[in-house]
């Protein structure tokens, strides 16, 4: 759908224009990890350990990028444990609420940086919903393809239990719409999601490039591998919407 590469760039894009940015990898493939030059199991630490170890202090678990203030707190393939635990952490009520933990361990770094971005997995799983207790705003990449109203539905729907059931302050998603193409196909699509999610759509779309892959193979976002492409454009015009709502 996008997530990570929205991610990624976002965060990258935040993190040129000069804003203290911390993204937090939360899908156990690791992919925003990677794809930011870092190799989790070569690393002492990921997030992972403060899930383990809530008195492990989080700057620990904190790792410069390539990019000057963008900082990352790395996902690990172990993840998938931790997320299994929590769900039978909550079974049983005499145990916390595993929902808020994210919340807390990222308490003392709200000083510390202007932005945070959470990338998230594939499924609504435990970590997803750490992410949205944690979350002010929800950002929803959607692909301008068949089935992409499906995701956009399923995601929607878990803010809006988010919203109702832990976190009540959470904002009103907002949804961008990636890898536009000019086709028709492309254009059907994106108007399905405009008329169905009207105001909620950013105005600025992420065109599909080629730009987009070849900067993931070399490791690194669009927005430092060439910026001068239309969907790397895309993504810092979408940190400036950001930047200039602060
Ligand atoms: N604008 C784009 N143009 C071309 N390819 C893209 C674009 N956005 C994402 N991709 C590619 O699509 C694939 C899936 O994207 P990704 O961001 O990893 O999705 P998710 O995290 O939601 O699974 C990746 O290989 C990525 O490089
Ligand atoms: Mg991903």
């Amino acid at each position: 759908m996008g997530k990570t590469t929205t991610a990624k760039n976002l965060a990258a894009a935040l993190a040129l224009k000069g804003k203290r940015t911390l993204l937090i990898d939360l899908d156990e493939q690791a992919n925003a990890t990677k794809g930011s030059g870092i190799n989790p199991l070569a690393l002492d630490a990921t997030l992972n350990d403060l899930f383990a170890d809530p008195n492990r202090a989080t700057l620990a678990v904190i790792f410069e990028t390539g990019i000057d203030g963008l900082h990352i707190i790395p996902a690990h393939s172990d993840l998938a444990k931790t997320e299994t635990g929590m769900a039978l952490q909550r079974a049983d009520p005499n145990n916390p609420d595993p929902i808020g933990m994210l919340k807390l361990l990222l308490e003392p770094l709200n000083d510390r940086y202007d932005f945070i971005i959470f990338d998230t997995p594939p499924s609504l799983n435990y970590m997803t919903i750490n992410a949205l207790a944690a979350a002010d705003e929800v950002l929803i990449p959607a692909a301008a393809s068949a089935y992409t109203e499906d995701g956009i539905g399923r995601t929607w729907e878990a803010y809006e239990r988010a919203k109702k059931t832990y976190k009540q302050s959470l904002h009103r998603p907002r949804i961008l719409v990636t890898r536009t193409k000019r086709t028709n196909a492309s254009g059907v699509v994106l108007d399905g999601i405009s008329q169905l999610y009207l105001d909620s759509v950013m105005p600025q779309l992420i065109v599909e490039s080629t730009a987009v892959d070849e900067a993931e193979q070399l490791k690194q976002p669009v927005v430092t591998y060439d910026p001068d492409n239309p969907a790397a454009q895309g993504y810092i015009r979408v940190a400036e919407i950001f930047i200039n709502e602060q």
